[in-house]
């Protein structure tokens, strides 16, 4: 079993959310499990208070490293091991595919770990925290939204989590590659026709023609990776003839 531990402010929130859903059939099945801790459990003080003035001045506070400390040595001594902790945070490395795929292989225990106001004082990071990790070029109020993403792109990759692997084979980012577009009934829909090979039943030609799509929507909307993509095997070079070739008439 893959399980999660998540050190947060607000676990009633996120445990609810992680009920829904995959995630929470996943848990009911047992293949994964996730644990909301209250950092505030773990303060000393009577007022319950995780977060101080930050030294040297400035706006906002800063949460302590005092209870994050015991909140994490309490999930570890749990464990009886050292486990992989991630703190969410803007200034990490942004998160990608690839990166859901190391941690779901190579550990099967996280601690993922919230910030709140300013941050959170350097020395509990230098002492408990293997990794950091930002979910994007963007600024949110804390990282229980980042966890919640960080935990379901790496759960719905543990065996069993979803119900056929195939899901996570074709779809976007997995082999740097975007997804096709998708199509359901009815067959036309406001004027818009499917596009008609999808109804010929010749799957060779729907496979070529799902690749062509993602090479292109690649193309146009991330050349950031489309410039990294190997589209050398004979297939793809025919590919991108017909896409030139189809571009030249218009
Ligand atoms: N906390 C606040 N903003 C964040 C972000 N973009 N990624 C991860 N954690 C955050």
């Amino acid at each position: 079993m893959y399980r999660i531990d998540i050190m947060t402010l607000f676990p009633d929130t996120l445990g609810d959310m992680l009920c829904e859903s995959i995630l929470g059939r996943a848990q009911e099945r047992g293949f994964i499990r996730i644990e909301c801790h209250q950092i505030r459990d773990h303060t000393r003080n009577k007022q319950k208070q995780v977060d101080d003035y930050p030294y040297g001045g400035g706006k906002g506070a800063v949460m302590q490293a005092d209870p994050l400390y015991h909140c994490w040595n309490h999930i570890c001594t749990e464990a009886g091991e050292r486990i992989h902790t991630i703190y969410l945070t803007p200034v990490g490395q942004v998160f990608r595919q690839e990166d859901a795929k190391r941690l779901s292989t190579d550990y099967d225990r996280l601690i993922l770990v919230c910030g709140h106001y300013e941050g959170v004082d350097q020395r509990f990071i230098d002492e408990c925290v293997d990794e950091e990790v930002s979910i994007g070029d963007f600024v949110l109020t804390g990282g229980e939204i980042p966890a919640l993403a960080v935990a379901d792109a790496v759960c719905r990759l543990v065996p069993g989590v979803l119900s056929d692997p195939e899901c996570f084979i074709n779809e976007s980012h997995w082999d740097g590659l975007l997804e096709h577009p998708h199509y359901s009934r009815p067959e036309v829909w406001h004027d818009r026709p499917v596009p008609p090979i999808l109804l010929s039943g010749h799957h060779a030609n729907i496979e070529k023609w799902r690749r062509k799509q993602s090479i292109l929507r690649t193309r146009n909307r991330r050349p950031d990776l489309y410039e990294r993509l190997d589209l050398s095997s004979k297939a793809d070079l025919k590919l991108l003839r017909e896409i030139a070739a189809e571009e030249i008439e218009g």
